[in-house]
């Protein structure tokens, strides 16, 4: 599909993750839906949990291997209800701001195997976009065959769909400008890594995997070591600010911004 663009909203830019119950941004939501109209072609937007997905987990212990399956399971209901909550108001934006779009939600077509991905339907994604709709996804607790249920995240649908879908431009947008050589929150004079390539792969991964703030960085290096397999096709990936106005929208018109761009 001609220059089919995915961009992921990274949970912290679109929730207010340190509220409960959960809070949308609408203010970053219609900032960025005016941003994404700029982009002509077709378009996935993914969506992280943040405050929606994230806090629902925690209190129901995913990601503690420890956990129970009667707890993970009674965590279900909750977390997709917060999930839905977040995905119509992005909806609604979208539409609103004239990108005619919808919401397809993982949990009742995508089925996982101990935390990883046995099958996800993409025949519903593509004629989506082959009908001029944008289509909406975003990370999800889905049924598991192994741990009950699992979730997947934004990123995870990200990698998955651009390899499936020959996605040719992939932006994933952060709360950070992009990856550090170190921690920018432990050192605020860490350096922005702007291009990622074979050159320098190697010590930017375990710069950001050592670094103290494993939630930041911890996630970045898991994120880079994933993306940085997408770029060695034939993609444009880029890791960038979302909650700077004007990022997006550069990068959607193929203009140079603040980010890291993977080039291996
Ligand atoms: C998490 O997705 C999805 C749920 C917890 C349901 P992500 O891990 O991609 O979310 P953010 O962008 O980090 O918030």
């Amino acid at each position: 599909m001609k220059s089919l663009t995915l961009v992921k909203l990274g949970g912290s830019v679109i929730t207010q993750k340190q509220v409960s119950p959960p809070t949308v941004n609408m203010m970053a939501i219609s900032r960025i839906a005016k941003e994404l109209r700029t982009h002509q072609g077709p378009l996935i937007v993914v969506l992280g949990g943040g405050a929606h997905g994230h806090q629902a987990a925690h209190i129901y212990g995913f990601g503690d291997p420890s956990t129970p399956l009667e707890k993970l399971l009674a965590g279900i209901p909750s977390i997709r209800h917060n999930m839905t909550l977040l995905s119509l108001e992005v909806e609604q934006a979208l539409n609103a701001n004239g990108i005619p779009s919808v919401v397809i939600p993982p949990y009742s077509s995508v089925s996982m195997h101990d935390g990883e991905i046995m099958n996800f339907p993409i025949d519903i994604i593509k004629w989506t976009l082959e009908a001029h709709c944008a289509v909406i996804i975003h990370g999800d607790v889905c049924l598991d065959d192994v741990q009950g249920a699992s979730i997947l995240s934004g990123d995870t649908i990200s990698v998955y769909l651009a390899k499936a879908l020959d996605i040719q431009r992939v932006f994933i947008g952060t709360d950070v400008d992009g990856i550090f050589e170190e921690d920018p929150r432990v050192n605020p004079n860490a350096t922005l890594v702007s291009v990622i390539d074979s050159s320098n792969k190697d010590s930017v991964l375990a710069g950001a995997g050592t670094s103290a703030a494993t939630d930041v960085t911890g996630g970045m290096a898991r994120k880079a070591q994933e993306l940085l397999e997408l770029a060695s096709q034939t993609t444009q990936v880029a890791i960038f600010n979302l909650t700077v106005p004007g990022r997006l929208t550069a990068l959607l018109a193929d203009k140079s911004t603040t980010c890291t761009r993977m080039e291996c």
